[in-house]
């Protein structure tokens, strides 16, 4: 299975400007390099090329809507373009919002070949937000609520059919800032969200073998990793860092236990902003965790 690397340089839905260095940093950090020493044959296809951030408030509730539009169509074209070659596609994001694109394509996909979705969304956020209830305008806060089909027509409909998914289909892992009218859409739409309240309750290993549940060899299994996942003490170099996350040991966990499931078909790497970090460490972090997603395991008895 060959991994197909897309960058996608541009911060359009962010709050902080920066998050459009990340493919560059991803690579820097040793993305493809570190795969390929896995064994895994790995093609750079490099990056898609969309507007300027022109960086204005909101208007009607978003903020650069057309541009953010124009960024997920192209996402979606190179993503889904990826899968009917038969390759894995790693987007190198750019914010959030692009997995609006991702996800549709990798749904679509999933469509065209009978296969069952279903999608891990690491991340501190929900990114369930619309435009009456955003603190900010901010399209990175509305990706899922998009894809469940609560937004604009153009991106709801991106792949000309909404929704694009089902709530049903998404576990979210590691949310812990979740915006007021935010927390009744995803109450209202009933997603399954591991917040870190529950992880440290139950553990990181029992709430990743819940989300994992039902995954099986007819399963396409999306991961859309928003780097701001981890604890800010490990990756300060995203935009929006909230405390309380999930330390090296966990995240180590949750990426080999999704690989020992042997299902992962398609992957996001979203929101790292190297403006924010020290040398690149939150690059080579998000390196190193993506290795184990791709097999790479601490464990002894294999
Ligand atoms: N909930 C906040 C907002 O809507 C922050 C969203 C952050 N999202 C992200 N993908 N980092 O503005
Ligand atoms: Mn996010
Ligand atoms: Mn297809
Ligand atoms: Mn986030």
């Amino acid at each position: 299975r060959t991994l197909a690397l897309i960058g996608a340089p541009t911060d359009i839905g962010a709050g902080h400007r920066g998050a459009s260095m990340g493919p560059e940093a991803l690579r820097v950090a040793g993305l493809a390099e570190a795969l390929r020493e896995r064994g895994l044959e790995v093609l750079d296809v490099g990056n898609l090329v969309g507007p300027v951030n022109p960086w204005l408030p909101p208007t009607d509730g978003y903020r650069h809507l057309d541009e953010v539009v124009a960024w997920n169509r192209a996402v979606m074209d190179a993503v889904h373009a990826q899968l009917g070659l038969g390759r894995l596609p790693v987007l190198l994001g750019g914010d959030h919002c692009l997995g609006v694109g991702s996800i549709t394509a990798v749904a679509r996909h999933c469509r065209d070949t009978g296969k069952k979705l279903r999608i891990l969304w690491l991340d501190a956020h929900a990114d369930f937000n619309t435009s009456s209830v955003t603190p900010s305008g901010n399209v990175h806060g509305m990706p899922v609520a998009c894809l469940c089909g609560l937004g604009p027509r153009a991106l709801t409909h991106l792949g000309g059919q909404a929704p694009a998914i089902d709530p049903s289909e998404i576990r979210q892992v590691g949310i812990r800032s979740v915006d007021q009218g935010e927390k009744r859409l995803v109450k209202e739409y009933g997603l399954d969200i591991y917040d870190m309240r529950y992880i440290d309750e139950i553990g990181m290993k029992r709430a990743m073998e819940e989300a994992l549940e039902g995954v099986d060899e007819h399963t396409h299994l999306h991961v859309s990793f928003d780097v701001d996942f981890l604890d800010p003490a490990i990756a300060p170099g995203v935009g929006t860092t909230v405390p309380g996350g999930p330390n090296y040991r966990e995240a180590q966990l949750v990426m080999e236990m999704i690989a020992d499931t042997g299902r992962l078909g398609s992957l996001d790497i979203v929101e790292l902003n190297p403006a924010f970090d020290e040398h690149n460490r939150t690059g080579k972090l998000a390196v190193d965790l993506v290795e184990s997603l791709f097999g790479k395991s601490t464990l002894m008895r294999d």
